[in-house]
């Protein structure tokens, strides 16, 4: 059964994912091992954890018979701009709720949508996919049949990704004979974490998740918990996990995200400096760099135990450097 559920995926991505050590950052961090997991690599349309997810939606989309996809996000949206290039790579139409208004120049993730061939809606204060049934009924009154994926790819059928990638990483640790104790990783509309979740409990990865929130605002009236917790309760009825889950098991860590949404501040830079100049590995302004940036701090002030092993997983995102040129470099 999970087998078959896993197994059913349209092959989209680059896997696995390089696990590296991140030696000259663990020299500044001295006392800590850190890894990274680059899933900025994932290869569909300069990659990103959309990817992995998008293998299990657009599998189900053709399944259905559908021939045009719908989703939402903001207008550097990393999801948006993978599910334009899985639905060209599948032969599906593509289109695009954007928050905000029209720019008068697209660059980063707005501008490779459109050049991967997405049809672009600008939805304004709406960057949630608060409008996807008004286009859904106006593409459908044209004959089209519609496969709508939720914001952010966050729903079971999404987080399989996920589910999958626990799978990947636990060969690889088996194969590098390395224990992880923490893996920080951004958690914004929850199904990377809930895919987590559900994938170290069914393939007993033995860590932490440590999911580092990007965005205070809520979606659709749920917390990032309540949608959490919604994904891994009906996955845990489909693949007959025994563990019950309550909602006070899907824990956040909420310490980063109190600029907003797609805010850069001197957190968020100093990540991406640090990482990009010990590394030579680029992180994104809104996801990957405030992420990082919680579990540097965490390293700094010794908040997990000394001499674990950490994770982090990168999650992508780096188009949209190139929107935040103004914010990053000063
Ligand atoms: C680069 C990047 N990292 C992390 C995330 C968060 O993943 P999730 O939405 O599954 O919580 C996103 C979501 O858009 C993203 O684009």
């Amino acid at each position: 059964m999970k087998n078959n559920v896993i197994e059913n995926r349209y092959d989209l991505g680059f896997f696995p994912t390089p696990l590296q050590p991140l030696h000259r950052l663990s020299e500044v961090y001295s006392g800590y091992s850190i890894y990274i997991k680059r899933d900025d690599n994932t290869g569909l349309a300069t990659g990103g954890n959309k990817t992995r997810k998008l293998e299990y939606l657009i599998r189900l989309a053709l399944n259905e018979s559908c021939d045009t996809v719908i989703t939402a996000g903001a207008q550097q949206s990393n999801h948006c701009r993978q599910t334009a290039a899985a639905c060209a790579v599948a032969g599906l139409d593509c289109h695009l709720l954007l928050g905000g208004k029209k720019p008068a120049r697209y660059d980063g993730n707005l501008l490779l949508s459109s050049l991967l061939g997405a049809n672009i809606h600008f939805t304004g204060a709406h960057r949630k996919g608060e409008d996807i049934q008004v286009i859904k009924m106006k593409l459908q009154d044209k004959g089209k049949k519609c496969f709508v994926i939720p914001y952010g790819g966050s729903n079971f059928t999404g987080a399989l990704g996920y589910v999958h990638a626990v799978e990947e990483l636990q060969k690889q640790l088996a194969e590098q004979d390395l224990k992880i104790d923490y893996v920080f990783f951004p958690s914004s509309s929850g199904g990377m974490q809930a895919g987590l979740t559900l994938g170290a409990e069914l393939y007993q990865l033995d860590t932490t998740l440590m999911p580092v929130n990007i965005d205070k605002d809520e979606t659709h009236g749920l917390s990032l918990e309540e949608v959490v917790f919604g994904i891994v309760r009906e996955g845990a009825g489909i693949f007959e996990i025994e563990r019950e889950f309550h909602l006070s098991d899907i824990s956040v860590i909420r310490d980063y995200d109190k600029a907003g949404y797609g805010v850069v501040t001197d957190h968020e830079r100093f990540a991406i400096n640090l990482l990009a100049r010990t590394e030579g590995i680029l992180l994104d302004p809104v996801y990957t760099g405030r992420a990082c940036y919680g579990m540097l701090d965490y390293l700094k002030k010794r908040k997990i135990e000394p001499g674990s092993n950490v994770l982090f997983w990168h999650t992508g995102g780096l188009p949209s450097i190139f929107n935040y040129s103004t914010d990053l470099y000063r």
